[in-house]
Order: C-alpha cells, then sequence, then structure tokens
C-alpha cells in the first residue's frame, strides 16, 4: 500500500475501470452425470439415506467420562465405524468446544477417510467447518476482519482475496468445505449475527458475497486450494422481527424478491456449491420446509445444481421448537421433501434415529425414491467436483504457505481498507507522536473483542485460544509510541449476567487520575463476543457505564477519540457531539490494532465507508432506501430520517469533490446500456482511496419507489492533487422493482441518478 504522504506535483486526470464479477457457467457435464448415475445405481437404500446424514465431530472424537472430547482430539475407531460402516453416514462436521492444531487436523482427516481409503466404502466424507473470518478453528490460521468489517472495505478485491486465503488454510487443515458466506441482509441490527452479514444493502452484499465465493471456490470445480463454498442461511433469518435469533420474520413477496433474495441468486450465478437453509420462520413458514423458497426458487428456477444441508438440528426442531409437525418422523419428510437434502442431525444417538426413520420413510413412500435420488445426486457431484474421490486426504506438505507473512498482511490490508472514520473535528486526527496519550475501555486490551465470536470457539470468549503474537489496541499503540509515553487504564470492563452483557467499572479513580496526565484519549468501547442465541441482546444502546467513560473525560475538556469495536452500530447518540474523533472498528481480526493505530497516526488513509445506516435513536432504525413518506417530518417537510450516519459514509484525511457526472443518454430504451462518468478530485496533498457510490431512483411509479438505491460502487485510488475518472454501465434492470402482479417490472418515466452531490435525470421509453 502507498504511503499516505505521497505527493503528486500536478493534477493528473486518471482513468480508471473496476473489474465486476463475471458469473460462472456450470461445468456440469453429461459424462459427471453419467458416473454420478452409476454410482447411484449400486446404493442400497440405507447408503443412500447415509449420505443425506451430517454429523458433528464430537459423536466419532475418544471422549471424557462425561462425553467431552479429549485433548488432543483423536477419532475413536468404533464410532467411526459404527457411523461409517453401519449407518452409512456421508458427512461431518465442526470440531469439539475449541481450535485444533494442524497436528490434530492432520490426524483426524486421514482417520475420518479412512473406511474410504481402505475400500470398506465407496463414498469420502466431505467435512465442513465453519471458517467464517478465516480458518478460526485452526491455530495459526490467518483471521480477517468478520464479514461486516470486510463489506466497509467495499472492495470486492479484497473479499476475493480473502476468500483465496481461507479456502487455502482450510484445505491445509484437510477440510473442503467451507459454511461461509452468511449472504443474510443486516437490516435487524438487534440481531446477535449482524457481524456475520456483509451489511444492509442487496447490491453491496451481493457484490462482496458473490467475490468471496469466486475466492474459496476458483470456479465449480474447486482445486486442491479451494474449497465448496455455503451460501447461507437461506433465506430470511435475519429479519427476525423480535431481534432474538432464530425467531419468526415477516417478508412480503415484494421485500423478499427485492431484497433477501439478490444475493443469492448472485451467488447462484457466481457457483456456489452449496447453501445452508434458515433456522428461523418466514411468513409463519419455517425455512426448513418452505418448498417454494428450496424448491421451486432455488432450485428450480434459479438452476441451483448444489445440494442444501440444514442448520444444527433444525429437522429436529421442526417437531421440537417450530411445532409444525406432530413427530420428529413428519419432520424428516417435510424437510427432505421441501428440498433440503442433508440433515445435520447432528448428535448421537439422533443420527442413528434419523437414519432409521428415512430409511422406514423411503420404503413406505413418504419419500419417493427420486427425491432421494436427487439429494445423493447433488452431494455426490460436489463430492466429485471437490475431487474427493480422488483424493480424500490432502498431501498435507503442499500447503507450505499457510499463516505466513503475506496472508497476514492481507488481512492487515483489509482491516486498513475496512476502519472508518465517522467524526474528526478539528483534525484531532491524525494523531501526533509528541501528544501524551491514554489508552482506556473495556474493549482496548484483549484479542477477543477484535476477533467477536466464532474466533478458536464458537462464542470466541475463551482468552486461552487467543493467536499468539497479535496486538490489543493497546499494545500496538505501546508499540507505536513505546510503553513509557502511552498511559493505560481499563476503566470498565465487559461482562455476560445471566446470559446477558454488562459492563462494570474498574478502578475508576485510576481513570480520572489518568485523564489528568494526557491531552487525547482513546477510549475503545464495544460489546461481548457472541453469535446467535447466546448473542441476544435486550438494547441496541451502548451500556451506560461506558458512555458515561467518555462524559467523565468530556467534562475535564479532553480530546476523546471513541474507537467503536462492535460488530454492529450500537447507539452512542449522547457522547456522539463531546467526541473529538470516532472510529467504527468493527470487528477488524487479529491485526485489525496494527490497522487502527497506522489509520490513526496518518501512516494510512481512511477509506472504510459504512455497510449500514448508523441510527441515532433505539425507537428509529432506518434505512438509507427509504420512500420518501419515511422522511416526512411532523412539520411536514421531508427530514425525519435522521440517522447519526448515513449508509455508505466515511471520512478520511483527503479533500474529495465530485466535480461532473455525465451520462451518455438522457433517455434510454430496453436494449439500451447507459454509460454513466464520474470525475472525481482530489483537492488535497494526501493521496486516498475513495469509493464511487452510484445511486439511482424512480421519481414515481406504481408502488412506493425507494429513495434512491445503489447501483454501482468502485473503490479507486485517487493520487494527490489529482483528476480521476470512472464510468458504470446501467441497463434496464438496474430500474426494476418488483410490482403489484409480483414480478419485476420497469415502468416508464423519469429517474434520477446520483453520485455524491451530483444528481442527472433520465428516462425509460419502452420499446
Ligand atoms: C449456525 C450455522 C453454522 C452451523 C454449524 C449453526 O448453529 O447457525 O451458521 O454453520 O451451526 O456450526
Amino acid at each position: 500500500m502507498k504511503n499516505l504522504h505521497s505527493y503528486f506535483g500536478g493534477m493528473l486526470l486518471l482513468l480508471f475501470s473496476c473489474k465486476s464479477a463475471q458469473s460462472i457457467t456450470s461445468t456440469q457435464s453429461s459424462s459427471e452425470e453419467k458416473s454420478l448415475n452409476a454410482r447411484i445405481a449400486q446404493m442400497s437404500i440405507e447408503e443412500k439415506v447415509g449420505q443425506t446424514c451430517q454429523i458433528t465431530l464430537d459423536v466419532i472424537t475418544q471422549t471424557d467420562a462425561k462425553g467431552q472430547t479429549l485433548t488432543p482430539s483423536a477419532i475413536d475407531t468404533a464410532k467411526l465405524n459404527e457411523a461409517i460402516l453401519k449407518y452409512h453416514v456421508g458427512s461431518v462436521l465442526n470440531v469439539g468446544w475449541h481450535t485444533l492444531s494442524l497436528d490434530e487436523w492432520k490426524g483426524i482427516i486421514p482417520a475420518v477417510q479412512n473406511p474410504y481409503t481402505t475400500g470398506k466404502t465407496n463414498v469420502p466424507i466431505i467435512y465442513g467447518i465453519d471458517a467464517i473470518h478465516g480458518v478460526n478453528y485452526t491455530v495459526g490460521a490467518t483471521l480477517f476482519p468478520q464479514e461486516i468489517g470486510l463489506a466497509a472495505t467495499w472492495n470486492p478485491a479484497l473479499a476475493k482475496n480473502f476468500g483465496e486465503i481461507t479456502a487455502y488454510e482450510t484445505r491445509a487443515s484437510g477440510i473442503p468445505w467451507n459454511f461461509s458466506p452468511v449472504l443474510d441482509l443486516g437490516r435487524q441490527p438487534l440481531w446477535s449475527r449482524t457481524f456475520e452479514t456483509l451489511g444492509e444493502d442487496p447490491y453491496l452484499i451481493s457484490q462482496m458475497g458473490s467475490a468471496i465465493i469466486d475466492g474459496y471456490q476458483g470456479g465449480t470445480t474447486p482445486d486442491a486450494y479451494h474449497v465448496a463454498s455455503c451460501m447461507k442461511h437461506f433465506v430470511g433469518y435475519s429479519g427476525t422481527n423480535s431481534g432474538r435469533d432464530r425467531t419468526p420474520a415477516w417478508i412480503p413477496e415484494k421485500y423478499m424478491k427485492e431484497l433477501y433474495l439478490p444475493s443469492f441468486k448472485a451467488a447462484v450465478e457466481h457457483g456456489a456449491l452449496t447453501v445452508m437453509i434458515n433456522s428461523g420462520v418466514v411468513n409463519g413458514i419455517p425455512g426448513h420446509i418452505n418448498h417454494h423458497l428450496i424448491t421451486e426458487t432455488l432450485k428450480n428456477e434459479w438452476g441451483f445444481e448444489g445440494f442444501a444441508v440444514s442448520d444444527w438440528e433444525d429437522f429436529i426442531m421442526l417437531h421440537t421448537v417450530h411445532s409444525t409437525s406432530p413427530s420428529l418422523a413428519d419432520a424428516y419428510v417435510q424437510a427432505f421433501n421441501a428440498g433440503v437434502d442433508m440433515s445435520m442431525v447432528p448428535l448421537s444417538p439422533q443420527y442413528k434415529e434419523y437414519c432409521t426413520i428415512m430409511v422406514d420413510a423411503v420404503k413406505t413412500g413418504k419419500i419417493s425414491m427420486d427425491r432421494l435420488d436427487d439429494a445423493v445426486r447433488r452431494i455426490l457431484r460436489v463430492k466429485t467436483r471437490l475431487g474427493l474421490f480422488e483424493k480424500p486426504v490432502p498431501t498435507f506438505e503442499n500447503y507450505p504457505k499457510f499463516g505466513c507473512a503475506e496472508f497476514k498482511q492481507a488481512s492487515l490490508n483489509a482491516a486498513l481498507e475496512s476502519i472508518t472514520l465517522l467524526k474528526n473535528e478539528n483534525s484531532v486526527l491524525p494523531l501526533k507522536t509528541n501528544q501524551k496519550i491514554l489508552i482506556a475501555g473495556p474493549t482496548s486490551n484483549n484479542m477477543i473483542y477484535l476477533n467477536g465470536a466464532w474466533t478458536h470457539t464458537w462464542q470466541g470468549m475463551d482468552t486461552a485460544f487467543n493467536t499468539r503474537g497479535c496486538l490489543t489496541v493497546k499494545e500496538a499503540f505501546e508499540k507505536k509510541l513505546g510503553k513509557e509515553n502511552c498511559l493505560f487504564t481499563q476503566g470498565a470492563e465487559l461482562y455476560a449476567d445471566g446470559g446477558f452483557e454488562k459492563t462494570r467499572y474498574v478502578n475508576l479513580n485510576d481513570y480520572k487520575e489518568k485523564l489528568k496526565l494526557v491531552d487525547v484519549v482513546v477510549l475503545c468501547l464495544g460489546e461481548l463476543p457472541a453469535t446467535e442465541k447466546p448473542g441476544d441482546i435486550l438494547s441496541l444502546n451502548l451500556n451506560s457505564e461506558q458512555r458515561i467513560l467518555a462524559q467523565i473525560a468530556y467534562e475535564q475538556n479532553k480530546k476523546v477519540i471513541l474507537v467503536l469495536i462492535e460488530g454492529r452500530p450500537r447507539i452512542i447518540h449522547d457522547i456522539v457531539a463531546g467526541a473529538a474523533g470516532i472510529v467504527q472498528a468493527y470487528l477488524p481480526g487479529n491485526y485489525g490494532a496494527e490497522a487502527l493505530v497506522a489509520l490513526m497516526f496518518g501512516e494510512k488513509n481512511f477509506s472504510g465507508k459504512l455497510p449500514y445506516t448508523y441510527p441515532k435513536f433505539d425507537g428509529v432504525i432506518e434505512f438509507y432506501d427509504h420512500p420518501k413518506s419515511v422522511d416526512r417530518s411532523k412539520s411536514g417537510d421531508f427530514s425525519a430520517y435522521n440517522p447519526e450516519w448515513d449508509f455508505g459514509f466515511g471520512l478520511n484525511y483527503s479533500n474529495f469533490e465530485y466535480t461532473a457526472l455525465n451520462l451518455s443518454q438522457d433517455t434510454f430504451s430496453d436494449k439500451d446500456s447507459i454509460a454513466v462518468t464520474v470525475t472525481l478530485k482530489n483537492k488535497s496533498s494526501i493521496a486516498g482511496k475513495e469509493v464511487i457510490q452510484l445511486y439511482a431512483s424512480d421519481d414515481y411509479a406504481s408502488l412506493i419507489p425507494t429513495g434512491k438505491s445503489l447501483k454501482r460502487f468502485c473503490k479507486i485510488d485517487v493520487p494527490a492533487n489529482s483528476e480521476v475518472s470512472k464510468t458504470f454501465y446501467l441497463n434496464r434492470t438496474d430500474f426494476q422493482f418488483v410490482g403489484k402482479e409480483g414480478v419485476f417490472i420497469v415502468e416508464e418515466g423519469e429517474f434520477t441518478i446520483r453520485v455524491g452531490n451530483l444528481s442527472k435525470k433520465l428516462s425509460y421509453k419502452k420499446k
């Protein structure tokens, strides 16, 4: 990365073009189908059912008297043989409760594949794992910012690079299948998994999600350095009304099509090989029995060729939680017939019961042989494309780059481009090395806050597994300034009380005393790592104790820079005005603190942009693409929309200005491609990167139009004192919406194209 202060004497006019993602066409061949059919023809019903069964690793490991997997982890051959030889189980997932060493994986994977490699079975196991921000379950792997931070880079090339590195390190661990990316729409910030999403906009999610898939798979037939991706959680999981995990959502067909489905459709077009189903409920229908979405939409309409796996215990939950199936047998039949091909059962003895019930359901005709064969064909297709029949166990020596410096640099780059500057009053940033600085706050001195959940353990809370050698915010500042020049006191700590996040003060007097000695306070706030049910929260407001820490520093007239280390926008309105600077770090990963320091001292320029609308008040959650009526205020003008910061917002040390917006035509018709050319000027001597964001809106439509919708974006280098131009191409489909008949239409009339503060009118006439 170039140094921030590189200076270019004259004004340059540079032309850039950002590569748009290309869809991958299917490599499915008739010879592949023939060989799949030949395999299926030789399988018994029991063997076929076994292929649809996925168990967790704990089921087949050596355990202590309490059933806990021993450390180091090793396979229990008797349990393995029962699962694979007796029940013909086709898939294994996960780890015990914590991350494993490469050596442990080198023992586990060959042992799991042993029944196949020794010729006792004809089908290899497909092993799956949640490597959602890097290979978080292998010691020493490269951990990146969580997806919400990746989205804030607005840089698909970085997302693809993240995918490639994660795929490499997943394969290095012997695993060919990654339960990632999350493509859920992030519009319910109370939801504990917001940090796993790519933000609130369907276009941004589609672009970034597809880039990750390209990186993971490298095509539709991943080689030994790529893995099968798993787009999840299909679909509507994130739209929970209550904000609690795995609770119902109401999503009208129009918004399902416009907002929730596009990222999954784009992923299918990029060749995603598997999908995981929504554990929640949409419009009263549990995700796992939604035949319309899984079979009709995903498989039939979009032509998805891979397989659908359930989420954790979700076949069972149809009976035990959702109450849509009076018995387990009914639940299994309903889910399987809805189109879910593999059941993450995943425990014992439940998996045995699953296999027995399913065999019976096929024999009694509740599940047709055609449907069973369809599921098995899909599963075997993915196993074939992953090369598992030829090479079920990798050559572990072929992955020398695991955890290498180049990969760490890629993670650091992602953090650098993600961290977002939200406020910089009187240029408090960049910091100067001669300033006296206090580092404080509950998230300032532990790696768990930088990484969040799905880090070494499911909830990411156990500090014992933190990657050695990575720096906390406090340590990164000390590295930069020298320990003696950097004061530290935490002031408060986060803890869980009755399962819910709380904050308590830690030596508040020390905090107050140290405040007196410094010019600047870097106050690190945020939240406890958590995901899924354990991550449910009661309020979006940041705990009051954390906000009071800020207020105490304001009362002493200190320049306070709030660093928000959080996976979603926690409400901080009452401490915004008093802060001199505010930095949104998201969950930036193992190198997040180093990135933060480089940005805060101006060694690098900020270029992250919010992937969500940051709310100001807890009672009003708004989105950038709201229709005009949302904007109507009490006094009747259109100023009600009032977030803390808008979607796409982010400051930097440069001074950018859009100087021109030109369209190739002012009227378009069905086959036209409209060129939109934007010119952006850097009026400063500081080089930077800017995200050019192109929005469009329908001036009038038969159903209320959005105020504006993101249509294209491009992250672009803008040298100091120069001008760059970028041309985007739009076509008819960019102006479509789901009309009264429930299908996408484009209506004749005027549209507005916006980039920055510039806008142009464009009209559409049917041909
Ligand atoms: C989560 C999934 C995850 C699966 C396997 C579930 O509880 O919802 O996102 O892939 O567990 O770990």
